[in-house]
C-alpha cells in the first residue's frame, strides 16, 4: 500500500487526529500537508490527552516519521512550544522532518488576520487569528518568507523588507495599528534559524524515495472539504486545500501514488466558526438546540475553546465528500454521542426555495437557502461506549450505521464509540 490520504469529510473536527494516530503505529510517515495552528487534534491514549495543533499526530507513535510539509503555514514559536510540552512528557520530537519549501508565519500575518475579522465586523470569517489567511495570500502573491529563507540572512530581509513595504500601509493607514519593523520581524525568525536547521528536508524527494522503497506514507489533512478554498462554503473557508487532491499539491507526491482516501465524518455534524449549516440545531429545530449535542460530544473547539455548531447528519455533504475526494473508507467516529435519543433524523436531501436537490446546490446563494429534508431512524439507549465489534451494538445502532453507508457514497470502515485507541469498531482493514 503505497501512499493513503486522509481528509475530514465535513466542516472539521471530525476526530482525524484519532484516526491517524490509530494509523500512525503501522505506518512509515505521517505527513501534514496543508493548514497550520488553526488546526486542533485531541489525541487520547491511555490516560493521556494530547492536544496537538501544528504537529502532525504521527509524533505519538514510535517508528513513524512525521513530516510538516511544503504545503503547510508554520509559526515557529507554537512548533517549538509544542515540541517542548511534547517533550517535556517524555515524547521523542526527534525524527520530525520540515519542508525547507514551507511558508512562515511572521508576526504581522496574526494581527493582520484579527484586524480583518474585526473591520469586517457582521460579514466576518470567524477565522482562528492565527495568521493563515494572510500567510496563504502572501505564499499567492509571492511575497511569502519560506523556511529556506532562514538559512540566507541577506535574502530573508529583503523579502521581509518588500512584504512590509505595503502591509504596513495597509496596518497604518487603513487599520490605525503600529507599523511592524523589518528589524525586529527578521530577528524573531532568525532567533529559531539554529534549532530549525536540523529539522529541514527537501521533504518531497524523501517522501518520493520513500514510496520507491516501498514504505507507507499516511497524507493526514487538516480542517475539511466543506473549508476548503475551492471546494468549500466559500467565503467562509479556510485559505488552504484541505481535500484529496491537495494532498498533492501540498506534498509533492503525486497522484498516481495515492492508492486509497480515507473520509473521517462524524455521525452528527459540527461546525466552528460562520457560514451556512443546513442541519444546524437552532431553536425550534427537531430535536432542540444543539446544546445535548454539544455537551455530550465535549464539542468545544481545541485550538480556540469555541462552542462548535451543532446539527444532524448530512448525507448530501458526505455524498459531495466522496465525490470531490475520491474517498474509498469512511471513518465513522463518535456514534456513542448519539445514545439516548427515540428518533435520530438525517439529512437525505435539501428543499431549496421549493426544489429538491439530492447533490450540493451549484451555487452558496441556493446553499444558503438550503433546508434539510430529514429521514426519521430509530435511535437506541444503550452505553456503546464498551463495544468492540459491530454485532455488540443495539440493531438500531448498527441500522444507522447501515443507513449512513448506503446514503454516503463509501463503504464505512471503522466505526468510533469512545476517544480512546482501543474504543473502536474495525469492520475493514485499512493497511
Ligand atoms: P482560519 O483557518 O483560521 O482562516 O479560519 C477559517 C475558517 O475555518 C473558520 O470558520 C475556522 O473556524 C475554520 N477552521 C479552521 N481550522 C479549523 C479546524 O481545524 N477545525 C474546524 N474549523 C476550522
Amino acid at each position: 500500500m503505497p501512499a493513503l490520504v486522509l481528509i475530514g469529510a465535513q466542516w472539521g473536527d471530525e476526530g482525524k487526529g484519532k484516526a491517524t494516530d490509530q494509523l500512525g503505529g503501522r505506518v512509515d510517515y505521517v505527513v501534514k500537508f496543508n493548514g497550520g495552528n488553526n488546526a486542533g487534534h485531541t489525541v487520547v491514549v491511555g490516560d493521556e490527552t494530547y492536544a496537538l495543533h501544528l504537529l502532525p499526530s504521527g509524533i505519538l507513535s514510535p517508528g513513524c516519521t512525521p513530516v510538516i510539509a511544503n504545503g503547510v503555514v508554520v509559526d515557529l514559536g507554537v512548533l517549538f512550544s509544542e515540541i517542548d510540552a511534547l517533550s517535556s512528557r517524555g515524547v521523542d520530537t526527534s525524527r520530525l522532518l520540515l519542508s525547507a519549501d514551507a511558508h512562515l508565519i511572521p508576526s504581522y500575518n496574526q494581527t493582520l488576520d484579527k484586524v480583518t475579522e474585526r473591520f469586517l465586523g457582521k460579514r466576518r470569517i470567524g477565522t482562528t487569528g492565527r495568521g493563515i489567511g494572510p500567510t496563504y495570500a502572501d505564499k499567492m502573491n509571492r511575497i511569502g518568507i519560506r523556511v529556506q529563507d532562514l538559512f540566507d540572512p541577506g535574502i530573508l530581509r529583503q523579502k521581509v523588507d518588500a512584504a512590509l513595504a505595503t502591509k504596513n500601509q495597509i496596518l497604518v493607514k487603513v487599520y490605525n495599528r503600529k507599523a511592524a519593523s523589518v528589524d525586529e520581524v527578521v530577528d524573531d525568525l532568525l532567533s529559531y534559524a539554529d534549532r530549525v536547521r536540523p529539522m529541514v528536508a527537501d521533504t518531497a524527494l524523501l517522501l518520493g524515495q520513500a514510496l520507491d522503497r516501498g514504505d507507507t506514507v499516511l497524507l493526514e489533512g487538516g480542517q475539511a472539504t466543506l473549508l476548503d478554498v475551492d471546494h468549500g462554503t466559500y467565503p467562509f473557508v479556510t485559505s488552504s486545500s484541505a481535500t484529496a487532491g491537495g494532498a498533492c499539491t501540498g506534498s509533492g507526491i503525486p497522484p498516481t501514488r495515492v492508492d486509497r482516501v480515507i473520509g473521517v465524518v462524524k455521525a452528527y455534524t459540527t461546525r466552528v466558526g460562520e457560514g451556512p449549516f443546513p442541519t444546524e440545531l437552532v431553536d425550534g429545530s427537531p430535536g432542540g438546540d444543539g446544546e445535548r449535542l454539544r455537551t455530550v460530544g465535549g464539542e468545544y473547539g481545541t485550538t480556540t475553546g469555541r462552542p462548535r455548531r451543532c446539527g444532524w447528519y448530512d448525507a448530501v455533504i458526505a455524498r459531495y465528500a466522496a465525490r470531490i475526494n475520491g474517498v474509498t473508507d469512511f471513518v465513522l467516529t463518535k456514534l456513542d454521542v448519539l445514545s439516548g435519543w427515540e428518533r435520530i433524523p438525517v439529512c437525505v436531501a435539501y428543499d431549496v426555495d421549493g426544489v429538491r436537490h439530492d447533490e450540493m446546490p451549484m451555487t452558496q446563494t441556493e446553499f444558503h437557502h438550503a433546508l434539510p429534508i430529514y429521514e426519521e431512524l430509530a435511535g437506541w439507549d444503550a452505553d456503546l461506549s464498551s463495544a468492540r465489534t459491530l454485532e455488540d451494538l443495539p440493531k438500531a445502532a448498527q441500522r444507522y450505521v447501515a443507513a449512513l453507508e448506503e446514503m454516503s457514497g463509501a463503504r464505512i470502515s471503522s466505526v468510533g464509540v469512545g476517544p480512546d485507541r482501543v474504543q473502536t469498531l474495525v469492520l475493514h482493514d485499512l493497511l
